[in-house]
């Protein structure tokens, strides 16, 4: 069976990267992971796939004058390792219409809440200002608009009395590492189909939901 190969774009520590490494050194895990991008030289995430003898592209976004021609080289540099998906994994990059384009239906995103809420940044901060019961994340295909796009799988985590950004952040991030290589699972055993807005996983439309207590 030929594996669905996969680029990874990382901006910093790479732990959900480093999860897609774990999840596809099993051998019998239908993807492999081909390069990994990152658009900072610092980016650990680089040292982490140099570990996993993946091969790296650096292209570092402040030798480019503008958006559009990092996107263009992005694109290129993508398109030559022949990868059949792009999972972003804390690439902290806004992405050109055109670029993104280029890629739907072949790019996802893992995303620090639980879509549609909480947009953007600081979304362990906001979740706690919000005074919400539950935050979590969400693994979604990435279209235009800044995290919308499809929702795959999220996870629930409880808010608890006292929590801090930190403590939210790092509660959330465990269930990140779990539904990363879950989603990239189901999609390269081609049970995710896109319809207009919504994904399905095995015709059912998403996102699937895991309870913290699961
Ligand atoms: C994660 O919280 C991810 O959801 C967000 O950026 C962070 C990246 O963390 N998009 P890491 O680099 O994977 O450790």
């Amino acid at each position: 069976m030929s594996k669905l190969k996969v680029a990874v774009a990382v901006s910093g520590g790479g732990s959900n990267l480093q999860a897609l490494i774990d999840a596809c050194s099993n051998p019998d895990f239908p993807a492999e992971i081909v390069t990994v991008l990152a658009n900072r030289p610092q980016a650990y995430g680089l040292e982490r796939a140099r570990q996993a003898g993946i091969p790296t592209v650096l292209i570092d976004h402040t030798e480019f004058d503008d958006r559009e021609s990092f996107d263009a080289e992005l694109d290129k540099a993508l398109r030559a390792t022949g990868a059949d998906l792009i999972c972003l994994a804390g690439f902290m990059r806004i992405l050109t219409d055109d670029f993104v384009r280029g890629w739907e239906g072949r790019m996802i995103n893992i995303h620090p809440s639980l879509l549609p809420k909480h947009r953007g940044l600081h979304t362990h901060q906001r979740a706690i200002e919000a005074g919400d019961a539950y935050h979590g994340c969400t693994v979604h295909y990435v279209c235009p608009e800044l995290d919308a796009g499809p929702l795959i799988i999220q996870a629930k985590v409880p808010v608890e009395p006292g929590d801090t950004p930190d403590s939210l952040a790092a509660r959330v991030l465990t269930r990140e590492h779990v539904i990363y290589p879950q989603a990239l699972q189901w999609i390269a055993e081609g049970r995710v189909e896109i319809t207009g807005d919504t994904a399905l996983v095995d015709g059912q439309p998403g996102p699937v939901i895991l309870d913290w207590d699961a």
